[in-house]
């Protein structure tokens, strides 16, 4: 990211101290960048130590500060459980974003039982079990916090081919209304961003292998590129630094209108494929899960 392109004041986040789901890479990564530089203390979790420690370690050198990596499935409640416990020993939050996802382009008819189980149980389940761990003990404590889900424009439009993702985001969008609602009274807003095409190495190795489907976005996009990292980062830091917290029960897009040019989905172009293309891009796909 461009780290000079962020729009706010240093010390902005001074105090916050907010957990990032899948913070060592991708979208995480940035969003983790720029609360640290403005001031926060973050908290990142994800499946391998090594990659969060690097990735701590790398931005702490770049502004200071601190970065604590936890190795945590969020599909395993008692590890969120568990990591949840060592950062209170630290101090509670003051804001999650869930921001962990998995996601691969598949045929629904292609899908198994295990496959859409992988999606859901991190997309769907994951991520609340990490809210209601965290909203439970801030509860608990009458301790204020934002919550903030990183979703897509699937979730008001579906998607074709990434079925078990539209389900489960469109899932915690209902979350992020609902609890905007049953938990705003103790002080604890909920909004989500639904971003458009912001391409990081996941998700192009596992929605777009061999550059097959959604990179035609950029020519279908109104403004005729994908988003650039800060521009993420910038609405993130709005929706969980101090001053807009009478903003609760949002979801906000950030897409340069491509949801409204083409529904939201990015996939069209997959109909054509037969049966040894669609064999291939498993494979291609099946070759980086989990990295
Ligand atoms: C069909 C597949 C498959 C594929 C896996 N499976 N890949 N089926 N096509 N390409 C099936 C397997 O065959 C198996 O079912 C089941 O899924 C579990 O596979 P595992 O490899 O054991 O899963 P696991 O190691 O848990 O990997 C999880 C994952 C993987 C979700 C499948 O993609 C992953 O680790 N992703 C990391 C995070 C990520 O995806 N980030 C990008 C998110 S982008 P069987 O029946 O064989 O046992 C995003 C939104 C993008 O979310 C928005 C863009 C606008």
């Amino acid at each position: 990211m461009e780290i000079d392109r962020l729009m706010f004041r240093d010390g902005l986040m001074e105090g916050e101290r907010i957990l990032v789901t899948g913070g060592g890479t991708g979208l995480g990564k940035v969003m983790t960048e720029a609360f640290l530089k403005l001031g926060a203390e973050v908290h990142i979790c994800g499946r391998r130590q090594g990659k969060l420690d690097e990735t701590a370690q790398q931005l702490m050198d770049a502004h200071g500060g601190t970065v604590i990596g936890h190795a945590c499935d969020i599909r395993d409640a008692d590890a969120i459980k568990a990591m949840v416990d060592a950062i209170w020993e630290r101090g509670p939050l003051t804001g999650v974003v869930n921001n962990a996802a998995g996601n691969f382009v598949s045929r629904t008819e292609d899908l198994s039982v295990n496959g859409f189980n992988a999606i859901s149980d991190i997309v769907f389940r994951g991520t609340f079990y990490v809210t209601l761990e965290v909203g439970k003990r801030l509860i608990a404590e009458k301790r204020k916090a934002s919550f903030l889900s990183i979703l897509t424009t699937w979730v008001w439009n579906g998607s074709a081919f990434v079925v078990p993702s539209a389900m489960s985001k469109a899932g915690i969008n209902a979350m992020t209304q609902s609890l905007a609602v049953e938990w705003g009274r103790y002080g604890l807003r909920f909004n989500a961003i639904a971003p458009g095409l912001f391409p990081t190495k996941g998700m192009s190795a596992r929605l777009s292998p061999g550059g097959r489907g959604g990179n035609s976005n950029d020519e279908m996009n109104p403004m005729g590129r994908h988003g650039e990292m800060h521009e993420l980062a910038n609405l993130a830091t709005f929706l969980m630094g101090p001053g807009a917290e009478w903003v609760n029960g949002q979801t906000i897009a950030i897409d340069g209108a491509g949801y409204q040019a083409t529904g939201g989905t990015f996939w069209g172009t997959l109909h054509g494929l037969g049966d040894e293309e669609w064999s291939a891009m498993r494979d291609m796909i099946k070759g980086t899960n989990a990295q």
